[in-house]
């Protein structure tokens, strides 16, 4: 009975009883199976709105097929140092140059893209906190964290590089700020694939800091003075002279009105919830002061908790416009915002 609902809870529609059946029981015992699960997991989370840090697609999809033979490859930026042939096998055999890199035809524009929810909350703070788990972002590069700092960063965030190369393929960002970083996972990642030369990681949760501190001091060492890390509240509140010819970042979002602000942990607070978009107003205000001319901003988003329309008037009034607004068409919970000077 219990099976049953929770059968139920996860496969609602789209199959029919008897498909529903064969895969729940077939799950993971091969590699259909194991397809099979991904997809109905990838479902699954995306219409119960879960940020699931277990949903590295990359990681997924190569362990997916890997033969025992082949190397370790932790994320689509390391498929290119892959022998050739392997190159060619997953792209060839196993159709799978949708988890390497983004096309045209992947992408939504979003532009006229309407949503509003808009609510108000508290913000708190726990400090409780080991840094016990960690993450790789490349090989030999971990991010530390501690679960209370995760909020998509091990899954939804690192579809980002995939992202960048295709918005700006061949570019090395020189200054990187990741705002409301966390524990760093997207500037760390971006640094490991060579999307920039230096990231700033901000965030204003002090523990956050000190995991950020943590993976400084265990990463390659070259990478050693290409990062700074940095707590504020506020942009400009950040101490910090740099100019930054990117910025990105998952800051906390608009709150769903079918939630009230008990819903949520002191934690779930502060990594999810914008009471009044003050975050993002801050922002808007003062990041033009830190951004080089030709700078851009760069933002994750979650299409049911904001749209670009929320954003516009702080944007404008901070001497920025909106360039792009878009979502790759096979994650359509996650959408990116794309502004630069007027
Ligand atoms: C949605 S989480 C994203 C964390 C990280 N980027 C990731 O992808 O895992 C939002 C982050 O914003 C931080 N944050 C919340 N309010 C902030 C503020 N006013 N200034 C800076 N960071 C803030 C939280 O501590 C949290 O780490």
């Amino acid at each position: 009975m219990l099976a049953t609902m929770l059968a139920k809870s996860l496969f609602p529609t789209c199959l029919s009883p008897n498909q529903r059946i064969t895969t729940f029981s077939g799950m993971g015992r091969n590699k259909k199976g194991r397809k099979a699960l991904f997809c109905w997991l990838k479902y699954w989370s995306i219409s119960n709105n879960m940020l699931d840090d277990s949903r590295n697609r990359w990681m997924n999809f190569y362990n997916d097929i890997k033969d025992p033979s082949w190397p370790e490859c932790c994320n689509e930026h390391e498929f290119w140092s892959l022998p050739n042939w392997i190159q060619h096998e997953i792209f060839e055999l196993h159709n799978g140059r949708e988890y390497v890199c983004l096309e045209s035809q992947d992408i939504e524009d979003l532009i006229d893209y309407r949503q509003q929810f808009l609510d108000q909350g508290n913000h708190n703070i726990s400090s409780d906190c080991v840094f016990d788990q960690k993450f790789p972002v490349g090989n030999n590069f971990y991010v530390y964290y501690s679960s209370n700092m995760l909020s998509g960063g091990a899954g939804v965030a690192q579809e980002y590089p995939r992202v960048m190369r295709y918005l700006y393929p061949d570019v090395k960002f020189k200054n990187c700020l990741n705002w409301c970083g966390g524990a760093g996972f997207i500037g760390f990642r971006f640094l490991a694939d060579g999307i920039c030369e230096h990231v700033t990681q901000m965030d204003c949760f002090p523990p956050a800091v000190d995991a950020c501190k943590l993976t400084v001091s265990h990463m390659p060492t070259h990478f050693v003075d290409c990062v700074d890390i940095v707590q504020s509240y506020t942009i400009a509140g950040m101490d910090t002279n740099k100019k930054f010819d990117l910025v990105v970042g998952r800051p906390p979002v608009v709150q769903l009105k079918k939630y009230s602000v008990n819903h949520y942990s002191a934690d779930g607070i502060r990594l999810g919830l914008d009471p009044g978009l003050q975050i993002h107003q801050e922002f808007f205000a003062n990041i033009g002061n830190y951004l080089t001319d030709d700078g851009v901003i760069l933002l994750q988003k979650n299409v049911e908790r904001s749209d670009a329309s929320d954003f516009e008037q702080f944007i404008n009034a901070g001497g920025l416009k909106i360039t792009k607004v878009f979502r790759e068409k096979s994650y359509p919970l996650l959408y990116y915002m794309e502004i630069k000077r007027q």
